[in-house]
C-alpha cells in the first residue's frame, strides 16, 4: 500500500501571512503544500498567479502541488513549472489537446496530475494512464473551499485503484475536497493516498495544524 500523505490546501489559509502559514504547515508535518490556482472563468472564484507562487517557492522545500483550475490552461504550463511547482495538476476540459499538454508537463520535468470532476468519468483519461503521474478526485465542484464532501465520487477511487492494480501502473490518487476526520477513512479505504485538506486542517481545534494534519494521516 502507498503511504498516506497529506497535501493541506493554503485556500484555506491567512493570505496577508501566506509564507508562514506554509511554514507552519511544514512544521506540522505536511507532505507536500496544495495551491488552488483560480482563473474567475473555468471556475468562478479568483485565487493566484505565477508570481505569488514563486515568492512562496523560499519558505519551504516541500513539493508545491499545483491544482489548475484555469482555461485554455496549455499556455500557462510554462509559468507555473518556472515559478517553481513540483506537480502540475490540469483538469481535461481546460485543454484542447489533452495529449499535447501532457507532453509539455513531461517534457519541463515535473510531475503530472489530471483532475477530475465529480461528473467527469475515468474513460477521458484511460489511453493516458502511463503517462500520469497523479490523479486527482474532485469530491467538491471545484471553485470554493469549505463545501460539502459528495461521497458518490469513493466508487470512481475504487475503479481507478483496480485499473491502477490490474495495469501495474503506479499514479498517486489523491482526493480534494470537504475532507474531514470522518470522511478521511473512507477515501483512504477506497484506495486515495493523498489527501488534500483547506478548512479541516486550517479551521479545526481552533487552528492547531499539527493535530490536524496528524488526525487526518492516521485515519
Ligand atoms: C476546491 C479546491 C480545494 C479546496 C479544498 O476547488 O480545489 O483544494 O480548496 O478545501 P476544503 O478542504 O475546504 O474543501
Ligand atoms: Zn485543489
Amino acid at each position: 500500500m502507498k503511504k498516506i500523505q497529506i497535501s493541506p490546501s493554503i485556500l484555506s489559509a491567512n493570505f496577508s501571512q501566506l509564507g508562514n502559514e506554509i511554514k507552519k504547515l511544514e512544521e506540522g508535518g505536511a507532505d507536500m503544500i496544495h495551491i488552488d490556482v483560480m482563473d474567475g472563468h473555468f471556475v468562478p472564484n479568483l485565487t493566484i498567479g505565477p508570481p505569488v507562487i514563486k515568492a512562496l517557492r523560499q519558505y519551504t522545500k516541500l513539493p508545491f502541488d499545483v491544482h489548475l483550475m484555469i482555461s485554455p490552461v496549455h499556455k500557462y504550463i510554462q509559468d507555473y513549472a518556472d515559478a517553481g511547482a513540483d506537480i502540475i495538476t490540469i483538469h481535461p476540459e481546460a485543454t484542447d489537446n489533452l495529449k499535447d499538454s501532457i507532453n509539455h508537463i513531461k517534457k519541463l520535468n515535473k510531475k503530472v496530475g489530471i483532475s477530475l470532476n465529480p461528473k467527469t468519468k475515468i474513460n477521458v483519461i484511460t489511453d493516458f494512464l502511463n503517462e500520469i503521474d497523479l490523479i486527482l478526485i474532485m469530491s467538491v465542484n471545484p471553485g470554493f473551499g469549505g463545501q460539502k464532501f459528495l461521497p458518490e465520487v469513493l466508487d470512481k477511487i475504487k475503479e481507478l485503484k483496480k485499473i491502477r492494480d490490474q495495469k501495474n501502473l503506479d499514479f498517486d490518487i489523491e482526493i480534494d475536497g470537504g475532507i474531514n476526520f470522518d470522511n478521511s477513512k473512507l477515501a483512504i479505504e477506497a484506495g486515495a493516498n493523498i489527501l488534500v485538506s483547506g478548512t479541516t486542517i486550517f479551521k479545526n481545534n481552533d487552528g492547531n495544524i499539527k493535530k490536524n494534519i496528524d488526525l487526518l494521516k492516521s485515519s
